[in-house]
């Protein structure tokens, strides 16, 4: 079987805007809203450095694999599962990566979706001038008002899964990489600015970076060192199946190692930039650094509402915030529409509004999850949007990224990985090794004492 010709939905046009857009991908709402408030929720430092740990030991071989095994494949991650497993002559089992990646696609779409559209409401509150001068109660209580206004939640969902569509339905170049080539630029820019900002102005910088960067192991807990590779997964975008759809459109002279580096290195310093933002901002004000998904949301409008030029800077930056979960959500859609492309013979824009709708209505349960739905606990104690979380985050993400590593240094065709993956016969066998036991053997052992 002839793998790795053409993709039928667009390639990347260089390198440069593969790493753009696989970056896209890695760096959104996971690094400036999730990694801050997770990293507090369980005291920083220790948990940091886990994090950073599960970033390059984890992540990046499996990042690699699933650059190269769509680069082999050229297909939705189904498809291109579908094909690898017969070109190998693999257990037909191994396709439930692509099923599973599809799954666990909604249910990342389903509350990414709902927060993006409170950046977006925030991005226009912020422009009004509504927190000019405001204090920490206000602050809460304006948070507190966004998501207990079922209306506005979804109002808001609608825009933002809108968005995405009619990024995604209009294809890899004109869509996706347009969107990057200035977005992604952007982003670090205004980083760059915040952190400055947050430094000079706070006084508690150094507070921060303590917070972030001491080893205080005292707080770290087994199931903190799940969250962290849950994180770890999550931010890179691995076990679903994303990256593998974007590695189908990826030239071939590019090397696959050298860009999941490049990509896990932008995306832990945006990640480490934005907790270098909001934690010096946090002790400055006397906040919670443990305050959970609130975080950016009631600490930064604070910050920027004393700020010269606030409202201002906190409408570019919560514009930001939105574009990079756009450039994020298009790569959570996009194994599901290419898969719907080459099954249904569908157009791109039919796929995308398929896609979109059932993401949709999904994501009316996170919605709901923060009002009318806040008592109804589906597990234990969790809200619909906490399940969909700490399901797809902790559970699918790292199993799917697991399934991946071990298809990958076992049971796909070794010369697929070599030819691939091109690098010096050292450098492959510390792949392999990586790829085969010490990745699988972490997330095992992660699993093993974070549930039992
Ligand atoms: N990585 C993105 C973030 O940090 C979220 C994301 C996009 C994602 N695509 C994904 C997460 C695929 C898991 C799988 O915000």
């Amino acid at each position: 079987m002839a793998l790795g010709s053409e993709s039928i939905h667009g390639m990347w046009s260089s390198r440069l805007m593969f790493i753009l857009a696989a970056a896209g991908s890695a760096v959104g709402l996971g690094n400036i809203w999730r990694f801050p408030y997770v990293a507090g929720e369980n005291g920083g430092g220790a948990f940091v450095l886990v994090y950073i740990g599960c970033i390059f030991l984890i992540g990046v071989p499996i990042m690699a694999s699933e650059i190269l095994m769509g680069r082999a494949g050229r297909q939705s991650p189904i498809n291109t599962m579908r094909d690898l497993v017969a070109h190998s002559n693999a257990n037909p089992l191994w396709q439930v990566i692509g099923w599973m990646g599809a799954l666990a696609g909604f249910m990342i779409l389903s509350f990414y979706s709902v927060i993006a559209g409170w950046a977006i409401s925030y991005m226009l509150q912020m422009a009004a001038g509504d927190f000019t001068g405001g204090d920490a109660v206000q602050a809460q209580e304006a948070f507190g008002a966004l998501t207990g206004d079922p209306v506005t939640v979804v109002g808001l969902h609608t825009v933002f899964m809108l968005l995405t569509m009619g990024i995604a339905a209009r294809g890899v170049g004109a869509g996706l990489e347009t969107t990057v080539r200035i977005l992604m630029p952007a982003l670090f820019f205004l980083l760059i600015v915040l952190v400055v900002y947050a430094g000079v102005t706070s006084g508690k910088f150094i507070e921060g970076l303590q917070f972030l960067f001491s080893f205080n192991v005292d707080k770290l807990t087994w199931n903190g060192v799940l969250i962290a590779m849950g994180q770890a997964f999550f931010t890179l975008s691995l076990g679903m199946g994303a990256i593998m759809a974007y590695g189908a459109y990826m030239p071939k002279d590019v090397s696959v190692l050298g860009t999941a580096t490049m990509i896990a290195l932008l995306d832990t310093a945006v990640a480490l930039m934005s907790g270098m933002v909001i934690f010096p901002l946090v002790f400055a004000n006397g906040l919670e650094s443990s305050a959970g998904p609130g975080l950016m949301f009631v600490t930064l409008p604070l910050a920027f509402g004393h700020m010269t030029g606030g409202a201002f800077f906190g409408a570019i930056f919560f514009l930001l915030v939105t574009f990079a979960a756009i450039t994020s959500s298009i790569s959570l859609v996009e194994p599901a529409i290419a898969w719907l492309i080459e099954r249904l013979k569908a157009s791109r824009v039919k796929a995308a509004l398929l896609v979109g709708g059932l993401a949709w209505l999904f994501g009316l349960g996170s919605a709901f999850s923060f009002n009318i739905w806040s008592d109804l606990h589906f597990v234990g104690d969790k809200t619909f949007f906490d399940v969909m979380d700490f399901t797809s985050n902790n559970i699918l993400l790292p199993l799917g990224g697991v399934f991946i590593a071990l298809f990958a240094g076992w049971a796909i065709d070794q010369e697929i990985t070599r030819d691939q993956l091109a690098v010096s016969p050292r450098v492959y066998a510390t792949w392999r090794f990586v790829t085969r036991f010490i990745a699988p053997a972490a997330v095992f052992v992660v699993f093993v004492l974070a549930f039992f």
